[in-house]
């Protein structure tokens, strides 16, 4: 299914990665997805930012679980909002997150790049809400 479907077809908080970002194939495979979409041009090769925030620290915009974060990417942080997310943190750098939802052909490819995402992230064991 395409991630446009599924947030489509999905309730407000229930989107859950189906896949373990602890096992290291899945990850690795997340990272190169997570290349193959250029998403290191603004988060960085290893996730830690530069011209965009940064995904591996504790600040989360709109928040760090999976539901927001798949809705985030596919839709875009401006649909996002109108979709019913707020903002809740802030970062450094702010501006809109671009849509993904022409983008990614199949959802799977999108929780393996959130996989990924969970592995590089630094925060404390307590703030893990996923
Ligand atoms: C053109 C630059 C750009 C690209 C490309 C991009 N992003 Fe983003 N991303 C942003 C911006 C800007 C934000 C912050 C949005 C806001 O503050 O409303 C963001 C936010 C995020 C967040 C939430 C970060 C936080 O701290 O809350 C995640 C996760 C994320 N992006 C993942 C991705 C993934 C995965 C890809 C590739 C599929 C990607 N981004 C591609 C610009 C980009």
């Amino acid at each position: 299914m395409k991630p446009i479907d599924r947030v489509m077809a999905t309730e407000k908080g229930k989107l859950k990665n189906p896949f373990d970002y602890k096992d290291p194939k899945i990850a690795e495979e997340g990272h190169k997805i997570y290349m193959g979409l250029s998403c290191n041009g603004c988060h960085g090769g290893g996730g830690g930012g530069g011209m965009c925030p940064p995904l591996t620290n504790e600040t989360w915009v709109y928040g760090g679980d999976d539901d927001t974060l798949f809705r985030l990417i596919t839709l875009g942080s401006q649909e996002l909002q109108k979709n019913g997310y707020s903002r809740k943190g802030q970062e450094g750098v702010v501006g809109p997150m671009p849509p993904y939802k022409d983008l990614i052909d199949d959802e799977t490819k999108l929780w393996k790049a959130i996989a990924w995402i969970r592995t590089v992230w630094k925060g404390r064991e307590e703030k893990i809400n996923w």
